[in-house]
Order: structure tokens, then sequence, then C-alpha cells
């Protein structure tokens, strides 16, 4: 079987992120994480948390705690959720770890020996009172061209103008209010990254498979005159990985780290390294998937993200790697997602509008949640949350189409049969037909899997669980039960291998709910079924079976009013 390295777009550490964040990058990775180990393959699937940067300096500063403390705390935060959503990480890392420490520091040293870093001068201003440099976004004032009283340095949000921070009238500083700032001369590191606009070009234009919103993106930039110009990889703040060339000091870089964009990507690798440290591997267990010279030409790597990360994973992480000159895996397959918007508007962190991971857990278990979200994920065009789809497609996907299948036939089996799968019955003509129509379905779920359509999938998955349905509704085995108590017998016999079957080919969707239905199966091992033909019979004649607990719980519409009322306000 393959070996497979897939890694999540890392979530920023300042704060808890929106279900929009999650089904744009950790949780369609997981979808395909977990799939591709139900079929066999060996997986390696890395996310960690991205812990530098100015909001990650200001949201510990607004905490009260010391900048450290806070990314512990709130990684422990990230991961717990994560937990709760059944994201199957095989290791969940921080980019602040040593690990990355090294390894950023290592790859910046290679790029200076290559020839592909050069310094600038550049003039910045400083805050005397906040004792640091202010990135252009942490300056406000007045806007040149519109007045706007509240414009940033990069841009005037009111008239959308770029702007430099020297253009602003009465400039201060947004993060303490005071004006008593100075522009200062500062000097920093530039990775050429347009030296390798031809690398780059060959290397994405050979990517033919890669989805057209991935490619679009990376093309944009990569044409653009603007798009590949060399990039700032060091800034002037505190916290960040300090600016070495490998493990020497680089001289005039005394005070300053690596830009958080620089260290991020680089923590895709890293974190293998803090995943062998955990569980006490050695270097060439995580090398084997990282490095080409080490065994890992033979893995497929995939990565997931939303569209605003794709220049950084195609353009710029692509460019530390190739010019290392070393060899070190380059992605296969960048899977990218448009965003999902939010009742009619967007989901917002700073007003703390939409549903938030750990609010979500709050009201509804992960897979209520698992299931809608990755259903409508935004492929290939932007999607929205609203109460009303999320209540209907609960309601019927889950609760009425599986759930209801699952606890129908169970009890019925139950109550005419007893707990253990009835022997009696001949299948017929109605079973090869739902035989060969699974067949073809599940074919179909396994290409749009393999494919990572996840929309596609969804559909594909819940037509099989609707041909399950259909089938009980020819078969009526209760009204068959009373002419025919053994082709009743065979009938349910059918189904109960059925939800044992659904089970294991929704594991990925649903994870808690296949376990739960897998487990009232006394089936707790369970291979990828080879053919619906061979799932049909593999719970044998006298096989012990419990009746499940309810599998999805509708939700009503008072639920569903209060907590759109709930989520439409301020977050506190
Ligand atoms: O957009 C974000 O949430 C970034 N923290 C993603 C970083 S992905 C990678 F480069 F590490
Ligand atoms: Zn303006």
């Amino acid at each position: 079987m393959a070996r497979h390295l897939i890694t999540s777009a890392i979530p920023y550490i300042n704060g808890i992120k929106h279900l929009g964040n999650l089904v744009g990058s950790q949780l369609p990775a997981d979808l395909y994480a977990r799939y591709l180990r139900a079929r066999g393959n060996e997986v390696m699937f890395l996310c960690a948390t991205d812990e530098h940067g100015t909001p990650a300096e200001l949201a510990a500063a607004k905490a009260g705690k010391p900048v450290a403390d806070y990314c512990k705390e709130m990684h422990a935060v990230q991961a717990e959720i994560a937990k709760g959503f059944r994201l199957s990480f095989d290791h969940f890392g921080r980019s602040s770890s040593p690990q990355n420490h090294r390894l950023t520091q290592h790859l910046a040293g290679r790029l200076a020996e290559a020839g592909l870093i050069r310094e600038v001068s550049e003039k910045q201003v400083y805050s005397h009172a906040d004792k640091r440099f202010l990135p252009d976004r942490y300056i406000e004032g007045t806007c040149p061209n519109c007045g706007y009283d509240k414009a940033r340095g990069d841009q005037c949000e009111n008239c959308t103008k770029q702007l430099d921070p020297t253009d602003l009238i009465d400039p201060r500083s947004a993060i303490s209010g005071s004006t008593d700032l100075e522009v200062r001369e500062t000097k920093h590191l530039y990775l050429r990254q347009s030296d390798m606009r031809g690398k780059l070009q060959d290397w994405i234009d050979s990517k033919t498979d890669w989805p057209i919103l991935t490619t679009s993106i990376a093309k944009k930039w990569l044409n653009d005159g603007d798009g590949l110009q060399d990039r700032g990889i060091t800034r002037d703040l505190d916290w960040g990985i300090p600016v070495k060339k490998g493990e020497e000091d680089w001289p005039g870089m005394e005070g300053k780290v690596f830009y958080v964009w620089f260290d991020a990507p680089i923590e895709y690798i890293a974190c293998a390294g803090e995943w062998a440290e955990a569980h006490g591997k050695t270097d060439a267990d995580w090398e084997r998937w990282w490095r080409t010279d080490r065994g890992a030409d033979d893995v497929r790597y995939t990565q997931f993200m939303g569209k605003d990360n794709v220049p950084f994973h195609t353009l710029s992480f692509p460019a530390t790697i190739l010019g290392s000159g070393e060899d070190w895996k380059l992605v296969d397959y960048i899977k990218s997602f448009n965003y999902l918007n939010y009742d009619g508007g967007q989901f917002s962190t700073s007003q703390g509008r939409g549903v938030f991971m750990d609010q979500a857990l709050e009201i509804l278990p992960a897979d209520y949640w698992r299931w809608w979200l990755l259903s409508h994920a935004p492929e290939s065009s932007d999607a929205e949350f609203t109460w009303e789809n999320f209540q209907g497609s609960v309601n019927k996907d889950l609760a009425d189409v599986l759930g209801n299948f699952a606890s129908r036939v169970t009890k019925f089996c139950r109550s005419k049969f007893g707990e253990a799968v009835p022997e009696e019955g001949t299948p017929g003509d109605r079973e090869a037909q739902l035989i060969a129509d699974l067949e073809k379905g599940l074919r179909v779920y396994e290409r749009h899997m393999d494919a990572i359509e996840v929309r596609k999938s969804a559909a594909a998955l819940r037509g099989l669980w609707v041909l399950g349905n259909e089938y009980l509704q020819d078969a009526a085995p209760w009204a068959t039960f009373k002419e025919d108590p053994a082709a009743a017998a065979m009938q349910i016999r059918m189904a109960l291998n059925l939800i044992r079957f659904y089970a294991i080919i929704s594991s990925p969707f649903i994870p808690d709910a296949a376990a739960q239905l897998l487990a009232a199966m006394h089936s707790e091992k369970a291979d990828w079924p080879e053919s619906a033909e061979s799932a049909l019979v593999a719970l044998p004649a006298g096989h012990a079976f419990t009746v499940p607990d309810v599998t999805f719980r509708k939700i009503s519409d008072d639920e569903r009013a209060c907590w759109q009322e709930q989520f439409a306000g301020v977050r506190t």
C-alpha cells in the first residue's frame, strides 16, 4: 500500500477558529487521512499551531500573559478542540518548537550560501512608548486621500487606497495610541524569489492535475508583475525565531526574528521531528517522510488550505525548499478551498460573528458538524452556512436516512427474531439488484474520495444510504413477515449487514456514529469492503448484535431559532 503525507494549514495561535476555518483545511484533511488509512495506506497526518507574528504578541499582551505562556495555553486549547472534532492528527505540533527553530535557521543558512538572500536597508516606524518597531498595520492615522481618521499604515479601509505609514496624517501607534513615533533605518533579509521564477513556473506547469482554484491563484501571482517580488523574511519583533545562519550569528541581524510566513510552512517538516520525539522515534523515522534521499520519494504529499494561503504554498515555501538545494519533499497535490460564509454575511473573528469550534461542540456532537461542513464544503465557489440548511441536512440525511435505518432494522429484528442475525431465506432478484447498485455506488464514492472531491463524495455516500432505505421500503420485512417469515429473515439479514457496511464506509465523515454502529453490530474490527457483495454477507447467521442508542437526533425548530439568535451577536 502507498505512503501518504498530509498536512493541513496550521491555524494561528491567537484565538479559537470558526467553522469556516475548520472546513477550509483541517476537516477535509482529516477526511482524506481517515479514508486513506481505512483503505490500508500508511498515513502521516500533521498539523500545528502557527505561533509567531505580531497578532500572537498582541493577543498575549491583551490576555496579560507572557507570550510563551499564552501560546502554550492556547496550543492546549486548540489541541483539545481538535480532539473534540475527532481530527486524527498523528501529531499536532507548534511552530515555536525547538525543531522548527533549528530547521528554519538551517534553511535560511542554506539559502544564504546559495546566494538567494540579500540585505536591504529600510525605513521603519519605531514607537518609543511601545519600545518596538511597528508593522504597517499597527500604525493608524488620518487618510491623506479621504480624511478617514482610522486609516491603517498599509491601507485605508474607508477608500481602499494603499498607503505607506509615512503617508498618514497624525500617525499614532495602534497598540498604545502613542504619537511618540520615529522613522528609523533598519536592515532586513530578503529572499530572492524572483531568481526562482523559471524553476517555479516549470514546477507549477507540471502540475496538470491540480484543482483549478489552486493553479489559477498560483499562476496569477507568478505571472503578475508584482507577484514574485523578493520577499522580506525578517522582522523587528521580540517573539519569533531569532535570525541565524544555521547555528551561527548573522551579523547585523541581532534582535531580529524570521517573518512568521517564513517559518510557518517549515513547521510542516519540523512537526514530523516533533512527532518522532513525542513517540520515541529516530530521525530516520521522520526523515523517511520528508527527505527524498532518505526514503520519501515514494511518499505522496497532499496539502490542504484556504485560498488565501495558496500563494505561500505554491510560490514562497517551494522557493525555500528548492532554494535550499537539499532533498526535501515537494508537495504533490494542493487541495484549496473557497470561503464559507455565515448566515447572510461573513464569519468574523473580530466581531465574534458565527459559530466557533468550541461553541459548536457545546451544542451538538462533532459528527453533526462534520457531516454538514463536509457535504457543503466550499469547493467550486464560496458556500454559506444557514441554520435552516443545517437543520434540514441533519434531520434528513443523518436522522431520517441513516440513523432511522439502523434503528428500524435492529428493533424489528430484536422483536421478531431476537438479537442475532437471522438465518432463514434465500436472496432473490431484488437483493441482486441492491448489490449491483451498491457496487456501482461504492466505486463512484471511492473515485470521488481518491480525487478529494469532498462534496461529490458526500453525495455519493448519501446515495448509498438511500439505496438501503429504498430496499427496505420495497422489501417491507414487517409486511413480508406475516406471510413469509423466512423471506423477512433474509431481508433483515441483508439490512443488518448494510448497517455494518454503512458504518465502515461512513467512518471518514462521521467517525463517532460509525464506531457506535460498528459496536452495535459487534464488529469493531472492520476492513474496507472489497465489494458490496462480500460486505453483505460479512455478518453470518447467528452473529449477535445490540440495538444501538439513537445515532442522530433531530434538531427542532425552536432550537434552530434559538441558536440563530445566539450566534448572530457578538461573542464575549
Ligand atoms: O492562514 C492561516 O491561518 C495561517 N496560519 C496558515 C499558515 S499555513 C502554513 F504555511 F504553515
Ligand atoms: Zn481613505
